[in-house]
């Protein structure tokens, strides 16, 4: 089945409204729980819904997705629940690889990829190489190993890098992990928690946040419309007067 063919619902009122949407996937271990079965099956479950998700901004002709996969605080989860991660992205990469022209998106990773293993950096950097020469209109960022504080030292370590002695908000800018990127205009928690949680730090100033009950697993295509009519009922104004 192709995955991206056609608009399947309506709310056309909803398309082409926002350009960044970025999510954090909380509540997988819930689900889980609530189900009987081992986090893993959360994290599997959490998966598929980021297909489901993805699918939908495309629909809504959302230019860039940005989905919170593994935070640089996560690997002081237990040693099984990392490894069954790790081994779900690398899962998951294959089939992006496979699906490269069905999703018709860009895929980059935000994070340091040096902890990663060999095999699923080398899979991130030919998924990078490959999506970049081909699509360009949509783009996924998935950060792995990703933290805010820590792409900002990264940001200014290597402006510093390259020459800079006194930083500007565009030197930083320019080395973020998201550089290709617009700011997130909306940025969605699922499972009820407040919180950024080192995510997108510099990035999200500006952004909309909206937190919903729903557990990850369990998101869909109508969580996507709400989430996007939630956002066009705030009004920003980037610390100026409207
Ligand atoms: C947080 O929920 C979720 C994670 C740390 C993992 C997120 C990963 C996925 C949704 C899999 C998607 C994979 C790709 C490659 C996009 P939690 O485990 O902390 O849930 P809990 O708070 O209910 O325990």
């Amino acid at each position: 089945m192709a995955l991206f063919r056609k608009r399947e619902r309506g709310g056309e009122d909803l398309v082409g409204r926002l350009s960044h949407i970025a999510f954090i996937m909380d509540g997988n271990g819930r689900w889980a729980k609530r189900r009987g079965l081992a986090r893993s099956a959360g994290h599997a479950a959490g998966a598929e819904a980021c297909k489901r998700v993805i699918r939908r901004c495309r629909e809504l002709e959302i230019h860039t997705v940005t989905v919170y996969a593994f935070s640089t605080e996560n690997w002081s989860r237990p040693r099984e629940e990392v490894e069954a991660l790790m081994g779900l992205f690398d899962r998951y990469l294959d089939t992006l690889l496979a699906d490269l022209d069905e999703y018709r998106m860009r895929f980059v990773f935000l994070g340091d990829k040096t902890p990663l293993a060999p095999a699923l950096r080398e899979k991130m950097e030919r998924l990078e190489t490959l999506s970049a020469e081909r699509h360009t209109d949509y783009t996924l960022n998935l950060a792995i190993n990703y933290g805010g504080r820590d792409e900002l030292v990264h940001a200014a370590n290597a402006a510093i890098a390259a020459g800079k002695t006194v930083l500007t908000a565009e030197d930083i800018e320019k080395h973020l992990y998201t550089a290709a990127s617009p700011d997130p205009d909306l940025l969605v928690r699922t499972a009820g928690e407040m919180r950024l949680s080192n995510f997108l730090l510099w990035q999200a100033s500006y952004a909309e946040l909206w937190f919903t009950d729903r557990l990850w697993p369990d998101m869909d295509a109508a969580d996507v419309d709400e989430a996007v009519r939630v956002y066009l009922g705030r009004t920003r104004r980037f610390g100026g007067l409207k």
